[in-house]
């Protein structure tokens, strides 16, 4: 039996008061010139339908880092409000609607435990580690890996940043999601004998092989997708495609025909022609609403029921529109700052992948 933990829920329909969310069209409509909001596909859409700018977490970052609002509200998690601080200018403001809304895979590498492992791995090999944090971690873990010269990463780009951190150096250090770091290997080619899970450390014999080192991190909502559910729709709907995101296990991406960040799950499912039949290995908010947006076309949640991010479902239209209250009087109450000097060394590390 399925034990939910932090970070997943099984999903509920959420209906909200139409005063409610007048009130919110009516205050956005008022702060228009000085708001903008940005919202991540795994939001509700009764939260979504309100922001300016939707996207993935590589678009929502690049789209922080030109935006010319004063006060950016992001509907989404901590991580990602935290990226939009570090990316935009000293006059503006961030603001997330419930600062509760944390990730947990981002919750699995502290600093100071990343800090202590560094250590460890440099004195066991002269050779050079580059470490590579996936976008879901907290801005701390992105500073020190900006400040050992390596990269952010985002299911979308991380082909592209494993190809340069391998340019670099020999090895990588991901952190910290165990399975984006492997799937990504595989894409690349790199065998799985090369690559090493920090649930213990390896000898320096074992590490003179290894090419990818994997902290042990995962999401708590992607970790539910199984090998067996795929099996299940192959065999019930002859036909179907699969595309998962890249958060899933090793056996359920191998499983799929596509694997991918929430954008990429996007783009194949409206590029299908119509009758396409689709099983979804994501967030059940993002599922049923490409199942309402392309009723030609049969979309199913590779569980059944389907599971929600429990942390991106704390944003609900009453915070938004307390932030946006709270924003009309000039108050602070919801913003994220986060302390200069991390900032200085996450930018880099984030800009060395905006760059790439
Ligand atoms: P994307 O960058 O693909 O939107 O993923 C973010 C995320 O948190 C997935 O769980
Ligand atoms: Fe974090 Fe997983 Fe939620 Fe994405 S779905 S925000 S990785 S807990």
């Amino acid at each position: 039996m399925i034990r939910f933990e932090k970070g997943v829920a099984a999903f509920r329909e959420s209906k909200s008061d139409p005063e409610l969310l007048s009130a919110i069209a009516g205050l956005k409509k008022t702060l228009n010139r000085e708001v903008v909001i940005l919202g991540h596909h795994y939001q509700r859409d009764e939260v979504l339908q309100f922001a300016d700018v939707t996207g993935d977490s590589l678009i929502l970052s690049q789209k922080a880092a030109g935006m010319q609002k004063k006060h950016i509200v992001f509907c989404g998690v901590y991580f990602m409000a935290e990226c939009a601080d570090i990316l935009t200018e000293e006059d503006q403001a961030v603001y997330i609607p419930d600062l509760e809304a944390g990730c947990a895979m981002a919750d699995m590498a502290g600093r100071p435990q990343v800090e202590a492992l560094w250590e460890k791995l440099c004195n066991m090999s002269d050779e050079t580690i580059i470490p590579v944090t996936y976008i879901n971690s907290s801005a701390d873990i992105k500073a020190f890996v900006g400040e050992k010269g390596g990269f952010v990463c985002t299911s979308s780009n991380a082909e592209r940043v494993f190809d340069r951190a391998m340019e670099l150096g020999t090895k990588i250090l991901f952190l910290p999601d165990r399975y984006l770091g492997a799937n990504t290997a595989a894409q690349k080619g790199i065998p799985k004998e090369q690559l090493w899970l920090l649930d213990r450390l390896p000898d320096s014999r074992q590490m003179k092989d290894i090419r990818v080192l994997l902290w042990d991190g995962y999401c708590s909502v992607h970790k539910y997708f199984r090998l067996e559910d795929v099996q299940r729709l192959r065999r019930d709907y002859p036909g179907i495609r699969i595309i998962v995101h890249g958060e899933c296990s090793e056996e359920v991406v191998q499983a799929s025909d596509h694997f991918g960040s929430t954008s990429a799950i996007i783009r194949h499912v409206s590029e299908s022609p119509a009758g396409s039949i689709w099983g979804i290995g994501t967030e059940e908010h993002l599922v049923r609403r490409l199942k309402n947006r392309f009723p030609d076309k049969t979309v199913l949640s590779l569980s059944r029921g389907g599971f929600q991010c429990s942390t991106m479902n704390r944003i609900t239209p009453e915070k938004l529109l307390k932030t946006l209250q709270d924003i009309q009087r000039g108050g602070n109450a919801m913003r994220i700052r986060v302390d200069p000097e991390i900032k200085y060394y996450a930018k880099s590390a984030l800009m060395r992948m905006l760059s790439l």
